[in-house]
């Protein structure tokens, strides 16, 4: 098997995480990353952790030149693909950027993909392709779709695209990974999630709560029908996460089309349990107030993970305690996340 592998948004949260494990397992890493969402210090640290040099590109994945100038330098045997915007409720201010970022970027990658012969590929999907009807736990074999913002919908229409590309080119082999919610960060606490701004998700903000960048956590609504009445959701340790990729990596190898894999631990745990757990790791009381539903919010849902274990061989390991260990080893040793050395924040 090739060792090469191009990580487009090799700078953000995941894929940082992603980088380590790839180089844990020998893989050689080469990186195009605009540096929209993120800092090249992570890259630096991503090193430090593994002694290991990755090459780097600044730029876009729109950019055609770039692309074929990163293919032609670098023989490069397969992609993973996390470079797009991520934030839900901007995407609904801003739906051209999103799929111009996510839909058109993804496009321009894989007419490069296949212009230089590179036949396989991982893409960073979401559960938020399963859509607002889903019945609980997400199983790959359910219909998609029916997704509620420009963001769901921009992942759901990748999938489409990659499946219809790998159904018209035998050679081509893609893994479809439906994250469920990532959290936590590497345990030597040098790379982790560095939001711009107020942070959308959970876990980085309770973690500013925590280091007293924000005075309290809002809890959206406490009157779903779950048994504390807080949403549930699948949280699993980023390098549970990474790790999945270096998996999918390994399947990819041997096979031809396009399938999908739920990455979740197969359970769910509510908004106050969270919280719970992450006092209890950090020892650090967070103040929050039961504030109303927030909107777009699903009540319930999980991964059905057992096809990734079965086909993959990959199970998430780490516990919520090591998550929200983790989640406070990076944002106390970090209060300002990458920080005043990073330049485009
Ligand atoms: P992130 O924002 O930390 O990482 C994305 C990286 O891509 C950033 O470094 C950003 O600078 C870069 N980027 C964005 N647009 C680009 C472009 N057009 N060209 C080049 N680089 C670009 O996000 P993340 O949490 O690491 O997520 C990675 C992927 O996983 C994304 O595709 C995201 O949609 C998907 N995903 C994330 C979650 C989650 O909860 N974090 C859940 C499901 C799916
Ligand atoms: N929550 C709060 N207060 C906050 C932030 C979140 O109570 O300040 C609650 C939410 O209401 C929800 C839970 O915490 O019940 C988790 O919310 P997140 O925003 O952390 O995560 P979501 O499940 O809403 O969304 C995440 C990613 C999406 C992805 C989705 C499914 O942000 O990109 O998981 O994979 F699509």
């Amino acid at each position: 098997m090739g060792r090469r592998v191009l990580v487009t948004g090799g700078a953000g949260y995941i894929g940082s995480h992603t980088l380590v494990a790839l180089q844990e397992a020998g893989f050689e890493a080469v990186v195009i990353d605009s540096l929209c969402n993120s800092s090249e210090v992570a890259l630096q640290r991503v090193q430090a952790i593994s002694g290991k040099p990755i090459r780097f590109y600044r730029g876009d994945i729109r950019n055609r030149k770039l692309l074929g100038q990163i293919f032609t330098e670098n023989a490069i045997h397969a992609v993973i693909h996390f470079a797009g915007l991520k934030a839900v409720g901007e995407s609904s201010q801003k739906p051209i950027d999103y799929y111009q970022s996510n839909v058109s970027g993804s496009l321009v990658l894989l007419e490069a993909m296949q212009a230089f012969g590179v036949k396989q590929l991982v893409f960073s999907s979401s559960a938020t392709v399963y859509g607002s009807e889903a019945p609980v736990p997400y199983v790959e074999t359910l219909q998609t779709g029916r997704t509620s913002n420009p963001y769901g919908t921009s992942k759901w229409m990748v999938e489409q695209v990659l499946r219809d590309a790998a159904a018209a080119n035998p050679e081509l082999s893609v893994a479809l990974l439906r994250y469920f919610n990532p959290v936590g960060a590497h345990p030597s606490g040098l790379i982790g999630e560095d939001p711009q701004g107020i942070p959308n998700n959970l876990l980085p903000y309770i973690a500013q709560v925590a280091v007293g960048k924000r005075n309290e956590l809002s809890i959206f609504g406490d009157d779903y029908p779950t048994p504390d009445g807080t949403c549930l959701r699948d949280y699993l340790h980023v390098v549970d996460l990474a790790i999945g990729h270096v998996r999918a990596l390994e399947w990819l190898a041997d096979k031809s089309g396009a399938e999908a894999f739920n990455l979740g631990t197969g359970r769910g745990t509510s908004v106050l349990e969270i919280v719970r757990a992450f006092e209890q790791a950090s020892g650090v009381t967070v103040p929050y107030r039961l504030s109303p539903r927030r909107a777009g919010d699903l009540p319930a849902f999980w991964a059905d993970a057992s096809k990734a274990k079965c086909e993959l061989g990959w199970v998430a390991n780490l516990g919520l305690e090591q998550m929200m260990a983790d989640t406070w080893r990076w944002q106390s040793k970090n209060p300002h996340g990458y920080g005043a050395v990073a330049t485009n924040k």
